[in-house]
């Protein structure tokens, strides 16, 4: 670890600045010029986020923007000189997300195409996401990569799947929606019935469900958006007290196997996380928010019913791989 690093892992418990690998340059080219000590630079200070991709191995392709986007969201694309399409891209990849622009909807897009194809290849699919909220990018990924497919999502925020029914409602793929908690998932469906298991950021919504329902917050007819500041607090509370594993990982293994039930042999689960700067700032724990992942494997690598494998190209920071056994 360089001096740096010391001094920006202090510097971030206090400011949650996050700066991509070139802003990180310049600030060192910067100190050097200035000949400022370190410690005369906290004011300056970053941290260089774990990048969900490497930038230089991304193509934003006009081609790949036509499959995946909309007539509205391609016009939008085409507006953005090739400057602007690579700073957002920048942004999105090293950095908390702080925008939410159509680069970002082709690249979650293009990217579950791409494991979803490695997996699977393009053919046709019953892939059940859990906890989509109203994020649309699997069934707009299946819609153009998996035609005549089958998306169900177990959700049970009511105002988020009306939202969610509304923007997925002139997909050309069935959809199903199960208005419900998914540890019901067996009332729903028969075993074996799905190819993929799909949690799309959604590990962490699970689990602040999970802490919500033992504290009697209602997760369900509530707005998200309201109730998240209780949330965080909650997570606050539980990284303080070391205590995340033992209030979460029991119940959410059981989620877990019951929706092993429902995954075909040799299926998949797929799992991602990425950081959203709005959290960050409502305080949500650095440690656990940048790092969901790596607690969800740890408690995942109990399980005796799946295994874990790596696809070149997904960062293990921000996803997992699971085999059925
Ligand atoms: C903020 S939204 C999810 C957002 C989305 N996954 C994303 O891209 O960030 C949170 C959703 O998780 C759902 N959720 C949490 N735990 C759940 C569970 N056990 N079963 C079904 N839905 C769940 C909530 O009902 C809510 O609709």
């Amino acid at each position: 670890m360089d001096k740096l690093d010391i001094w920006t892992l202090n510097y971030r418990k206090e400011y949650n600045i996050y700066a991509t690998f070139l802003e990180k340059i310049q600030i060192i080219i910067l100190v050097h010029m200035l000949k400022l000590d370190y410690c005369n630079i906290l004011v300056m200070g970053c941290y260089f986020m774990k990048p969900l991709d490497n930038f230089n191995e991304i193509v934003i392709s006009e081609e790949n923007a036509k499959k995946y986007l909309n007539d509205i969201e391609f016009k939008e694309f085409k507006l953005m000189s090739n400057e602007e399409k690579n700073q957002k891209l920048r942004n999105l990849l090293e950095k908390p997300i702080f925008e939410f622009t159509v680069i970002n909807e082709l690249y979650f897009r293009s990217k579950w195409a791409e494991c979803v194809n490695i997996l699977m290849g393009d053919n046709r699919l019953n892939l059940l996401e859990i906890a989509s909220g109203d994020a649309d990018m699997i069934p707009q990924m299946m819609a153009r990569n998996n035609i005549n497919s089958h998306y169900i999502t177990a959700n049970m925020n009511k105002e988020l799947n009306s939202s969610l029914t509304n923007k997925t409602k002139d997909l050309p793929i069935r959809i199903t929606l199960i208005d419900d908690d998914a540890a019901n998932i067996k009332k729903y469906l028969g075993e074996e019935q799905v190819d993929i298991i799909a949690f799309q950021h959604s590990v962490n919504d699970i689990v602040q469900a999970i802490l919500c329902e033992d504290e009697g917050i209602d997760t369900v007819y509530s707005n998200w958006i309201e109730i998240l500041p209780k949330m965080i607090e909650i997570m606050k509370r539980e990284d303080k007290n070391n205590s995340l594993e033992e209030s979460v990982k029991l119940p959410f293994l059981n989620l877990i196997k019951s929706l092993l039930g429902v995954l075909k042999k040799d299926g998949f689960i797929i799992i991602n996380h990425y950081m959203f700067q709005f959290d960050l700032e409502l305080g949500y724990p650095e440690d656990i928010w940048e790092n969901f992942v790596l607690i969800t494997r740890k408690w995942l690598s109990e399980l005796e019913e799946c295994e874990e494998f790596a696809i070149d190209g997904f960062n293990e920071q921000w996803w997992i791989f699971l085999k059925k056994n």
